[in-house]
């Protein structure tokens, strides 16, 4: 049997012998749908810097940016496709071995793969759609885009002249306060917590399988590269989501 198997053998055996999993994926498991991460080499922080909320807030030069940006992604973002990763997520929700999804991911391709959205949860938000900052009316990214074309921006909302953005959560902007009461009874009632394609080092997100782990929860990584919680973990493959999850739930494209 080759290591591979063995591991797949191994993260099979501890699915089947969980009461309740919750599953944490981070960029690492859309990279198989050809959305890059951002810390692997290739991954967008090797190719920009993060645009932090305060400075988005402040800058009309660095809004334009960010939608710059956003706009630029949109064809890889449309043209993305669940990958078998997430059909082997979405298998396991199914199947009740998982309640939840917790996802740093803001491609809403967990949604996509057939989870329920009240089953995904979403910690950085999500940049299908956007709001006003001030009083959350939704705008619709085409719309926006179109503006953006024409105008080269994109201008205050229309009903209170607040602030668009895409509704993700930057770095320096608060956390979604019910997403994140959610994902901590999630990981408090699980006695497995499997960890998809993440880093791990962006708080307060990566602290949740470190609350598993303190529950009494078993812990799997898998990740291509290693994460400063592998020590912790009772399981680390640094292997493909696709095959690893594919292998050990039973999914096979
Ligand atoms: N299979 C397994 N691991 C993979 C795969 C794959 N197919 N593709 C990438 N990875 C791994 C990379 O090696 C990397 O360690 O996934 C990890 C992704 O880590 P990051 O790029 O740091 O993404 P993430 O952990 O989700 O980042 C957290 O940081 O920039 C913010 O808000 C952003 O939500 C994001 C947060
Ligand atoms: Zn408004």
């Amino acid at each position: 049997m080759t290591d591979q198997a063995r591991e797949i053998a191994e993260l099979r055996r501890m699915i089947a012998a969980s009461r309740r999993a919750v599953v944490f994926t981070g960029a690492g498991i859309s990279t198989e749908s050809g959305i890059p991460d951002f810390r692997s080499p290739t991954g967008i922080w090797a190719q920009m810097k993060p645009i932090y909320f305060q400075d988005y807030i402040a800058s009309a030069a660095l809004r334009r940016e960010a939608w710059r940006r956003k706009f630029a992604s949109e064809p890889v973002m449309r043209a993305a496709e669940p990958n078998r990763g997430h059909r082997a997520v979405a298998r396991l929700l199914r199947e009740g071995k998982a309640a939840s999804v917790i996802t740093q991911n803001i491609d809403g391709l967990h949604q996509a793969s057939g989870i329920p959205e009240d089953q995904v949860i979403e910690l950085h938000g999500n940049s299908t759609y956007a709001h006003c900052l001030d009083c959350s009316r939704r705008y619709e990214i085409d719309a926006l885009r179109e503006a953006f074309e024409r105008e080269g921006e994109v201008h205050g909302c229309t009903a209170c002249g607040g602030l668009i953005k895409t509704a993700t959560v930057s770095f320096g902007q608060a956390m979604p306060e019910a997403a994140m009461l959610r994902a901590e009874a999630e990981i408090l009632a699980a006695d497995l917590c499997i960890v998809l394609g993440s880093s791990l080092v962006v708080y307060p997100a990566a602290g949740f399988p470190e609350m598993a782990k303190g529950n009494g929860a078993r812990l799997v990584i898998v990740n291509n590269e290693a994460t400063g919680l592998d020590p912790l973990a009772d399981l680390v493959i640094h292997r493909g989501i696709g095959d690893v999850m594919g292998g050990a739930v039973g999914v096979n494209y």
